[in-house]
């Protein structure tokens, strides 16, 4: 059967990519970032994981303002990045699994969750960002399913059902009759806004809070509503439902092998978290 064996959520930046394009990791700016994912390889070279179930959020790439699936589920058998100049120039291309895509989008749907399924999708630097993180060779050794959750258009989905969604993933995957080695991988926040009056707002406070629930109380984000999730981590700081999601399908414990939090990167608090299970 096939076995989650663990979670990793991290912040994605664009300028993330300009740093690796230009070799900039050693860089004094940079360097607590990149450094914080050297335990995340070490991690990786030993726990191999086969497939990533990737939930992030689109930028208006896929998705834009007139037609904004509130769910949505990738079922392509490969995936590319077309990030329209943001991120890195040029990126291998991801290879997807569509069958398993499909035993997703059954599964989640058996479950009521009402999804957009994508049989097409190009996919920007809150998805590539990450992987490239996660393996700087960028031969990417996994397949990938990817799963959006919309964080840019109201209304958005409650941290509450996020939680559920995040479930239903964990026990889809559950069901899957195969061998395979899950890693579920949630890109977004922390803390960030981009615009408006409250442009450059960072909550530290509340950041360190949720990271520290993630594991002692992985619930705690869903007494908010979204509206009071912006008020606390700013308009792109909801963007941690995706982190929620992805510690709900991780089932009821599990031990933190890894966190780092730096400010800033551009105009983000960039969180990073290495969860593992417990049975
Ligand atoms: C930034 C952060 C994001 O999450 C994003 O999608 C785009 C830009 C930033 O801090 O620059
Ligand atoms: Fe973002």
């Amino acid at each position: 059967m096939a076995k989650i064996i663990g979670g990793i959520t991290t912040s994605h930046v664009p300028a993330i990519g300009r740093a690796i394009a230009k070799g900039l990791q050693q860089d004094p700016y940079w360097k607590p970032f990149f450094d914080g994912f050297r335990p995340i390889h070490q991690w990786l070279a030993e726990a191999r994981p086969d497939v990533v179930v990737l939930i992030y959020n689109d930028h208006g790439l896929n998705f834009f303002l007139d037609k904004m699936p509130t769910f949505s589920v990738g079922a392509a058998s490969e995936y590319r990045n077309a990030d329209e100049g943001w991120g890195i120039p040029t990126l291998p291309a991801f290879q997807g699994d569509a069958a398993l895509s499909w035993q997703l989008i059954e599964s989640l749907v058996e479950q009521e969750f009402d999804l957009t399924t994508c049989q097409e999708m190009k996919v920007d630097h809150a998805f590539t960002l990450p992987m490239a993180l996660l393996w700087p060779d960028q031969k990417w050794p996994v397949r990938v399913i990817p799963v959006c959750i919309n964080t840019v258009q109201d209304p958005l989905p409650s941290a509450k059902r996020c939680w559920k969604l995040g479930e239903a993933i964990g026990r889809a995957v559950a069901q899957w009759d195969i061998d395979d080695r899950v890693l579920v991988l949630g890109t977004g926040g922390l803390s960030h806004q981009l615009d408006g009056e409250r442009a450059g707002f960072i909550n530290k406070e509340c950041d360190l809070r949720f990271m520290d629930s993630m594991v002692d109380d992985p619930q705690w984000a869903t007494q908010f509503t979204t509206r009071e999730l912006v008020e606390h981590t700013g308009t792109q700081g909801v963007e941690l439902l995706m982190w929620l999601a992805t510690r709900a399908a991780l089932g009821e414990k599990v031990q933190a092998l890894h966190r780092n939090y730096h400010i800033p990167i551009s105009n983000t608090a960039s969180g990073l978290m290495l969860l593992e299970p417990v049975a």
